[in-house]
């Protein structure tokens, strides 16, 4: 308010001048946002404190610009195994680096984002934490890792972080009721804890019925919910157990009636996913059990296989009913149920009211049941037409068409990574940009798999999408692969990036994504002739540049 204000000038006239005297610099990794929402929030903090508050992508800090900072935050989280964020591999390469700056001037706290089902859980916020340390930075404050449910304990680290940061600078803080000097995005009012309860409007089988896999598109209404989304972000859907699953393990503890414990597995409790607590737990009981065996006598690698296709209640069974915990301690054992996020396969500008995904649902296993994915067929099975899911947008501003609407995007989505690019063309088109768009799209068969075949020939009659190399692994005799198009149209790919193109890239990250960067980086080092050190700091450019991004999961 007025006096506020008054307060906040009089502090700027007694000679501090228009920065604050103190700067905290907040640097974040993300895959998905969360690590640069808390990043803001920090930053925040920080000049709702009297300090100075300044956001910056890990990546977009030099060696020398780290160095001369005084008082650092990183929040990261971790992705794939152990692996930074894509915004924060070159920060990591320089700081591993021989000619890493030392950083005695330095004083520093890591936050980390992750989720404890992984093995590397925090992996990149550690090696972070360690490696600043090493380089003669102090720490102002313990690091703390955050599990999937990380609101509270993330604001509890900053509340201590940024108070001790008030102690050791001597500002006089306590300036809570002044406006922060920048506007912020106002906070979207749906989230995790209150999604949006959104109309499912529409749930279409793409691919073929003789198809092996089972693609489907699906529309949310967005009502009157004031949800507004970019192209590139995604959706979160917050889902719902199978009921027949639940009863199963209801059944087997002897505990059918219990509403309370069946509302909690139902919507509060992953139980197709065992948790590595409830692995444990279930050694200890039942210790002549199959699990107890591959857990004795196997690797981890034998234990993920034996694991592959079981869920909770075949964990049970492997443990024999005398062997099972109390349904109070099950519960405690349990990972809380996630929202599953979904890249958006529409634009705002084409679709205002609605949202749209494309999701291949998740079904295996052959034997005595059937295993599904959890989100994906409460979308295609449980939630039917016109019933309401709970649904969030979680914003992802790194991925997204080019500002510039002259620049050419190239995008490599095989499978449903398709997703994101049929919103990027809608968006082009709704735009009327100018840019050349180039996709490589790929599945098993054209004749059952070619999702969208009928909207692609249509913007390709347009003139939207310039070119579209198309890669069917099994319709021939040997595997050809998007990767495997790039690279014979080497000579164009490496012309469009001369051009400014921004490359994107969408899909399964534990080969596809990894491939077709060798890929790429392949290509830029047949066209320059320079070898592949010059083509991985070509490749490294692009990135920096934010001219070669990826969502890939
Ligand atoms: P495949 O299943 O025949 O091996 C979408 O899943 C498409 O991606 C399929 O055609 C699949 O082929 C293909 N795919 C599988 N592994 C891949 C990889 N490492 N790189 C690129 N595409 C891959």
């Amino acid at each position: 308010g007025f006096l506020a204000g008054v307060a906040a000038a009089g502090r700027r006239e007694g000679g501090a001048g228009d920065a604050p005297a103190v700067m905290i610099d907040v640097l974040f990794g993300t895959q998905t946002g969360n690590a640069e929402f808390l990043a803001g929030e920090l930053a925040a903090g920080a000049r709702a404190r009297g300090l100075g508050g300044r956001v910056t992508a890990l990546d977009d800090v030099t060696p020398d610009q780290l160095a001369a900072m005084a008082h650092v935050l990183v929040v990261t989280s971790t992705y794939g195994e152990g692996e930074l964020p894509d915004n924060a591999g070159l920060f990591w390469e320089a700081l591993q680096a021989e000619t890493a700056p030392r950083l005695e001037g330095l004083r520093y706290a890591v936050l980390g984002l992750g989720d404890r089902g992984y093995d590397d859980f925090c992996q990149a916020a550690k090696v972070i934490d360690t490696r600043l340390e090493q380089l003669g930075a102090g720490r102002l404050h313990e690091r703390a890792d955050c599990d999937v449910d990380f609101e509270e304990p993330a604001a509890e680290w900053s509340a201590a972080v940024l108070e001790r940061l008030v102690a050791e600078t001597g500002v006089t803080g306590d300036t809570g009721a002044s406006p922060s000097p920048e506007p912020r995005a106002p906070r979207s009012p749906w989230n995790k804890r209150t999604p949006y309860r959104s109309r499912l409007a529409v749930n279409r089988l793409l691919s073929s019925p003789r198809s092996a896999k089972e693609i489907r598109h699906y529309e949310f209404d967005l009502g009157d919910s004031g949800i507004t989304y970019e192209a590139g972000d995604a959706l979160a859907v917050v889902p719902l157990n199978d009921e027949a699953l639940v009863g199963g393990l209801l059944t087997h503890l002897g505990a059918s009636g219990d509403e309370e414990a069946a509302r909690l597995l139902r919507a509060e409790r992953e139980i197709r996913t065992p948790s590595k607590e409830l692995i444990a737990d279930l050694v200890e009981r039942a210790p002549s059990s199959e699990l107890a065996a591959v857990v004795a006598h196997g690797d981890r690698s034998d234990l993920d296989s034996w694991l592959w296709g079981r869920d909770v209640l075949d964990l049970l069974r492997d443990a024999g009913p005398a062997a099972a915990p109390p349904l109070a301690e099950l519960l405690s054992l349990l990972r809380p149920l996630q929202a599953r996020q979904y890249s958006i396969s529409s634009s705002p500008l084409a679709h205002p009211d609605r949202i749209h995904l494309t999701i291949a649902s998740v079904r295996y296993g052959t034997g005595k049941r059937a295993y599904e994915g959890v989100a994906s067929t409460y979308l295609a099975d449980r939630v039917g037409e016109d019933a309401a899911v709970g649904v969030f947008v979680q914003p992802n501003a790194s991925f997204g068409v080019p500002a510039d609407d002259d620049a050419p995007m190239v995008m490599i989505g095989p499978g449903t990574g398709i997703a994101p690019f049929r919103g990027f063309l809608h968006e082009r088109a709704a735009r009327g940009a100018t840019g050349r768009n180039w996709l490589f799209f790929g599945d098993r068969h054209r004749e059952t798999d070619f999702v969208y075949e009928d909207e692609l020939t249509q913007l390709r009659k347009d003139g939207v999408l310039t070119e579209l190399d198309l890669a069917f692994s099994r319709d021939q005799a040997e595997k050809v692969y998007v990767q495997t198009r790039m690279r014979e149209r080497s000579r164009e790919l490496y012309g469009w990036l001369e051009e400014g193109a921004h490359v994107y890239v969408c899909g399964d990250a534990s080969r596809m994504a990894k491939d077709v960067e060798a890929a790429l980086l392949g290509v830029i080092a047949e066209q320059r002739g320079r070898g592949d050190d010059d083509a991985a700091e070509y490749l490294a450019d692009l990135r920096r540049a934010k001219r070669y991004v990826r969502d890939v999961y």
